[in-house]
């Protein structure tokens, strides 16, 4: 089997693309990525020479390119992770979220419905939902939750899981979508909560908070995220939304205050709160675990330890980034030689 993962050079998708080489070597892997600032080729390069592997760079909202590349590969599954990913970008520069999330989005399905694909996979988040209320804990978001979205960036993510809902109504391109909770874990880029508060500690750093620190988020090890996408791509029904999540609910206050516990060190800095803050996400997954039988397999408390030790262990990958110099890795490896 083919797959096209697009999003491959950012936190998430490389992770994928490392847990299906691992645990499918007969299939093969064409990561399509734009390497915007997100975008870290160097995250590929155990796998950038491997006979499984290719990498094209493209932008998904590019029709031409895109349907080039379907034409020429022939990918049998798509798994969307490109995306602007950011709540704090979108609140400053909402139009592009709109250009990646939304028209790549259906440029991709487009081609899916031109070129024919045997599933389209997705990748959606649990802010789709909104927040829920602090005080109420018994409350979870289900698949029927209705939409209800609070910032640019997941309004832009609704759009996209409704765009695909239509595409599998109207045309019958066979999708799948999944809704996640808050991933941590390798290579997540230095300007999310964990590997922000990491570095900042590191480097002797204010740790930046928002507000009073009380929002909740449900934090999900990135490979438990990647199981379960592999899980409905293989065994998921088609037109059918999963959610998945941890249930490893934490306030930011308490995720930041263990790592400084975990490090020995770090100072926090409360500064004012992000407009249209979501208070709580927590999510219902029994329907994935009914379902096609999946379960998370990592505590936070382990999987927290792990991403620490990844940091201390990794330091040029995210000083690199840090230092901008990464973005001249491409052109070193592909351009000018
Ligand atoms: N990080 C989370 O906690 C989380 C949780 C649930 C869902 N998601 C979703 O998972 C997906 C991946 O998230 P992430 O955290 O890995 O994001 P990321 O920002 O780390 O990576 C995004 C990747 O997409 C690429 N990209 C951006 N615009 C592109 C374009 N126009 N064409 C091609 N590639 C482009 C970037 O270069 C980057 O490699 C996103 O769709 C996000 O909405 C993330």
């Amino acid at each position: 089997m083919k797959i096209l993962v697009t999003g491959g050079a950012g936190f998430i998708g490389s992770n994928f693309i490392f847990y299906e080489l691992a645990k499918h070597p007969e299939d093969s892997i064409i990561c399509v990525d734009l390497l915007t600032y997100a975008g870290n080729l160097e995250t590929l390069e155990s796998v950038m020479s491997s006979p499984a592997f290719k990498f094209i760079k493209a932008d998904i909202a590019d029709q031409k390119a895109i349907y080039t590349i379907f034409e020429s590969e022939k990918p049998d599954i798509i798994v969307n992770f490109a995306a602007e990913s950011h709540v704090d970008r979108s609140i400053e520069n909402p139009a592009l979220f709109l250009t990646t999330n939304v028209i790549g989005t259906q440029v991709l399905l487009d081609a899916c419905r031109i070129f024919g694909i045997d599933r389209f996979h997705q990748v959606s988040t649990d802010e789709v939902y909104g927040d829920l209320p602090l005080d109420s804990l018994d409350l979870l978001f289900t698949e029927e939750t209705p939409i209800h979205t609070s910032s640019p960036y997941s309004a832009s993510k609704a759009s996209a899981d409704l765009l695909t809902l239509a595409y599998s109504r109207t045309f019958k391109v066979p999708v799948s979508i999944s809704r996640c909770s808050n991933n941590y874990g390798p290579y997540q880029f230095p300007e999310k909560l964990i590997p922000l508060m990491i570095a900042n500690a590191l480097n002797d750093k204010q740790l930046p908070v928002y507000g009073k620190g009380e929002n909740v988020r449900d934090w999900l090890y990135v490979e438990d995220h990647c199981s379960a996408i592999d899980l409905i791509i293989r065994h998921g029904k088609e037109g059918e939304i999963y959610n998945v999540g941890g249930h490893n609910e934490r306030t930011n206050l308490e995720v930041v205050q263990t790592i400084i516990q975990e490090l020995g060190r770090g100072r926090i800095e409360f500064v004012k709160d992000r407009a249209g803050h979501d208070l709580r996400y927590a999510i219902d997954s029994s329907k994935i675990q009914h379902d096609l039988g999946w379960l998370p397999s990592t505590a936070f408390d382990e999987g927290i330890q792990m991403t620490i030790r990844w940091y201390l262990d990794n330091k040029a990958w995210w000083q690199r980034i840090l230092s901008g110099e990464y973005q001249k890795y491409y052109e070193r490896m592909y351009v000018n030689r």
